[in-house]
């Protein structure tokens, strides 16, 4: 998993829960090279996944939600940080719809060993999109945030619904947008 990642996650920790739990929850990651992440080092997914444990037992808050958080976060970093990408791009579902066949495409380009999930589209309209979240890693509420970000940030009001197809795992889910009547 790419560092950045790992740098924004323990930077939104920072902010939000403070320094001492930042320490804390590094540790607990179990890393192998002391928790000193870098955005353009690579590292175990699985360390990530330690941390947000942590993370949750320390705040009481459910992983879920964290990872939730953690995505919503991650896409106002992206928009940020990749702006081209959202060159004449008008709405959330146009956004959504391209990830498997133009973003996450463009992102291999830039970084060859990034761990990308994969989605299916089976049904999308102007109004309407349904999205199949499928990983070898169990970050579908992370994509959940992420979707949600990317609502806020087109601001048009949208109701997603998500669904999980992996028994709880994670690992494959299905989201479903549906503009909101007016
Ligand atoms: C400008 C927009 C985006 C950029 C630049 C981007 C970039 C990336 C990068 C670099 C990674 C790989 C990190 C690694 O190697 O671990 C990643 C993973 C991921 N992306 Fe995107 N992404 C974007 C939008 C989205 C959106 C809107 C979603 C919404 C569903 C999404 C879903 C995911 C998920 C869930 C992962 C984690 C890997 C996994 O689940 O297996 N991405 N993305």
């Amino acid at each position: 998993m790419k560092g950045m990642v790992f740098t924004e996650f323990l930077e939104l920790v920072e902010d939000r829960f403070g320094l001492e739990d930042a320490d804390a929850i590094i540790e607990a990651s179990g890393s192998e090279h002391g928790g000193s992440y870098t955005a353009v080092g690579n590292y175990d997914y699985k360390e990530m996944v330690h941390m947000v444990v942590a993370l949750s037992e320390r705040s009481g808050i459910a992983i879920e939600d964290l990872l939730h958080v953690f995505g919503e976060h991650l896409f106002t970093v992206f928009h940020r940080k990749y702006g081209n990408f959202f060159e004449g791009v008008e709405s959330a579902i146009e956004f959504l719809g391209s990830i498997e066949d133009t973003i996450h495409v463009e992102v291999r380009k830039l970084y060859p060993d990034a761990e990308l999930p994969s989605f299916a589209y089976p049904e999308r309209s102007d109004t309407r999109l349904i999205m199949d979240y499928q990983s070898t890693r169990p970050l579908a509420h992370f994509a959940y945030g992420l979707i949600n970000g990317c609502v806020k940030h087109f601001g048009a009001p949208l109701k997603v619904e998500m669904q999980d197809l992996s028994d709880g795992a994670g690992t494959h889910a299905r989201f479903t947008l549906e503009q909101a009547a007016a």
